[in-house]
């Protein structure tokens, strides 16, 4: 989503602006734009463009410079996404230039209430916050003073830089549920949505709560409450391999991502298990399990479905009961709660705004929360009582795959260890059976042309696709549709194989690709039948099994691994085959359209 960054110093801040922007790429966004201040002529300079950086890169003049400025990646809320809806927005008097990420709920109100004859122009929530400060200022304020008293003005979510033309040695910055970083370089200060944006400059960074300004120079960085009190806190290293968000020698993130799913389970296996086979989990998180008489998982998207499947592992190895709930719905449909509930937030991102919204309630409410992340420090981390991180390193495809494995990884590592805690110690060996599962990845990784052989004959030209499977295969289908759509725009849809023929199978035509999992004993002859159905009506079945399960004409033979942990390796032929259809469609696989990898608005 919107992506923020800034830059204060000595040297050329547009090359350091337009780097950082392209960091953030991944995150999704549909135009982008720069505010530099020009050191000699003495004013600031606004470009912005719909669509990619390179377009904006290309209309910013070659001798334009400055040593000071913001820069924004814009993914439309308000107002579709063109070069006047882009970011940065000026206030009308031409002092104040400001970009912002999040949503302002009552923008409408302020704009009643302040400018009821100003003609904006722009269709965003954004633009009354830039003269909102403009207005307070032009009423005799200190600039400082009307930066505060125009975010205490606003409700919603923000991360806001902004720069006054007439001191332009000072970048003015806030937030509020919004991501935002401060950057403390040498000589210079930085200011950033992902601290992956500014790595070119420094390692250090300053977190940044809700309700703060921070107020920016070349060589000072000054945190201070809404009420004007100054905050003092020490920087953290960020502690990101810049390799890591390399693409290196691939050609998409997302087939990068996909090929480090083995090393990222050996990675959790070294992390979370000593060489005594003893499972190293926080004795807090222990006790707060063993208190727990129900486990709620919070999340959305595929980290809802990692969930889905934490939920299988957990009740049938450590027998406590859990629900899986959708971030979105939980807000506004509470389910009645258990006397003793334990949150369990899932989210690769750690900012995702509807599971930080249930967050928020679950804390008001009192219960104790637990996060699985991949982004320590994230605002879900930081604001849950306990986390676990995912040790999957960066993911900057939209479509999230190693994330995915990796949030089962660590679900798997919880169940094991709340199974022995409640003295019910399962039968195998983890750390060997997820060894075996990466073993089996990497067999996977390497069948990259068989998974591109199925995309080309199955989706090649199709409208639509169904996934089936029955018992955990069906959470799997559910996430290998969600990949496959996302980024091939196909219309797909995971279902429950055994649900088919209560309507959906209504849909199966002649040529309809309908792709069976399965890979569970106990449901492989119930899904065959399913497979049976389809064809019987014209489907053109591909059924991917487990080692032992073949039968004849199935497509692809995944290796055997513990039926528990199956969906670690059977979601691996999804991912490269839904990769292959939008490779083969041309589609932007690493930047979906309409998509973004943080969701940061509700
Ligand atoms: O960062 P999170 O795990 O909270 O993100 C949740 C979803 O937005 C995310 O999983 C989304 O569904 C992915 N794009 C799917 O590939």
């Amino acid at each position: 989503m919107c992506g923020i960054v800034g830059y204060i110093g000595e040297v050329n801040a547009k090359e350091i602006l337009l780097k950082g922007l392209e960091k953030l790429e991944y995150r999704g966004y549909d135009s982008a734009g720069i505010a530099l201040y020009d050191t000699s002529a003495q004013v600031v300079n606004v470009f912005k463009e719909k669509g990619r950086i390179a377009t904006l890169r290309e209309s910013i003049p070659s001798n334009m410079d400055g040593t000071a400025g913001i820069g924004h990646t814009r993914w439309a809320t308000h107002g579709v996404p063109n070069k006047r809806n882009a970011h940065p927005h000026r206030s009308a008097d031409g002092r104040f230039t400001l970009v912002h990420n999040g949503v302002i709920e009552n923008y409408e109100i302020l704009k009643n209430q302040y400018f009821a004859n100003h003609s904006f122009t722009s269709d965003t929530d954004t633009e009354v916050i830039v003269e909102l400060i403009a207005h307070f200022v032009q009423e005799g304020m200190e600039v400082e003073a009307a930066f505060r008293k125009g975010l205490s003005q606003l409700k919603g979510s923000y991360a806001i830089a902004l720069i006054d033309s007439e001191n332009p040695q000072l970048i003015y910055v806030a937030k509020a549920k919004s991501p935002l970083l401060v950057g403390v370089g040498n000589n210079c200060n930085v200011v950033a949505s992902d601290a992956m944006a500014m790595l070119q400059v420094t390692d250090q960074f300053l977190e940044i709560m809700d309700k703060e300004i921070v107020l920016v120079t070349p060589n000072d960085v000054t945190i201070k409450t809404l009420q004007g009190d100054i905050v003092e806190r020490a920087p953290y290293t960020a502690e990101i391999d810049a390799s890591d968000i390399e693409k290196g020698t691939y050609p998409h993130f997302m087939l990068k991502e996909i090929d480090e799913q083995p090393g990222v389970i050996r990675n959790i296996i070294r992390e979370y298990q000593d060489q005594d086979g003893n499972i190293l989990v926080d004795e807090a998180i222990r006790s707060a399990i063993a208190d727990a008489d129900r486990i709620n998982i919070i999340a959305c998207g595929t980290s809802y479905h990692a969930g889905l499947v934490g939920k299988q592992m957990i009740e049938n190895l450590a027998q406590i009961p859990v629900e899986v709930h959708l971030a979105s719905e939980f807000s506004y449909n509470m389910p009645l709660l258990t006397k003793k509930p334990l949150f369990l937030f899932i989210s690769q991102s750690g900012e995702t705004a509807d599971s930080r919204a249930v967050l928020v309630r679950v804390k008001e409410l009192g219960y104790p929360a637990l996060t699985l992340t991949n982004v320590s420090g994230s605002t879900i981390s930081r604001e849950a009582d306990y986390t676990m991180l995912l040790h999957a390193g960066p993911e900057i495809a939209v479509a999230s795959t190693k994330a995915y494995t990796a949030q089962i990884a660590v679900l798997a590592i919880l169940a094991v260890d709340s199974a022995r805690g409640k003295g019910m110690n399962p039968s195998f060996d983890l750390a060997r059976e997820l060894g075996l599962v990466a073993n089996a990845m990497d067999v996977l990784c390497h069948a990259k042309e068989d998974f591109e052989a199925i995309a080309t004959e199955f989706l090649a030209t199709t409208r639509n696709a169904f996934f089936i499977g029955r018992s955990v295969d069906y959470y799997v289908v559910l996430e290998a549709a969600l990949k496959l759509k996302e980024i091939s725009y196909i219309q797909a849809e995971g279902f429950a194989g055994g649900e088919l023929k209560h309507g959906t199978i209504a849909l199966i035509e002649e040529g309809t690709p309908v792709v069976a999992l399965s890979t569970q004993e106990g449901t492989n002859l119930n899904i065959r039948g399913n497979v049976k159905e389809v064809v019987a009506r014209g489907a053109n079945a591909c059924v991917i099994a487990s080692k032992g399960l073949e039968m004849d004409g199935d497509r692809f033979i995944i290796p055997r691994v513990h039926e528990l942990f199956t969906p670690l390796a059977s979601i691996v032929p999804m991912q490269l085959i839904a990769y292959y259809a939008a490779l083969h469609r041309g589609c932007d696989v690493d930047k979906p359209r309409n998509l973004a990898k943080s969701v940061t608005v509700e």
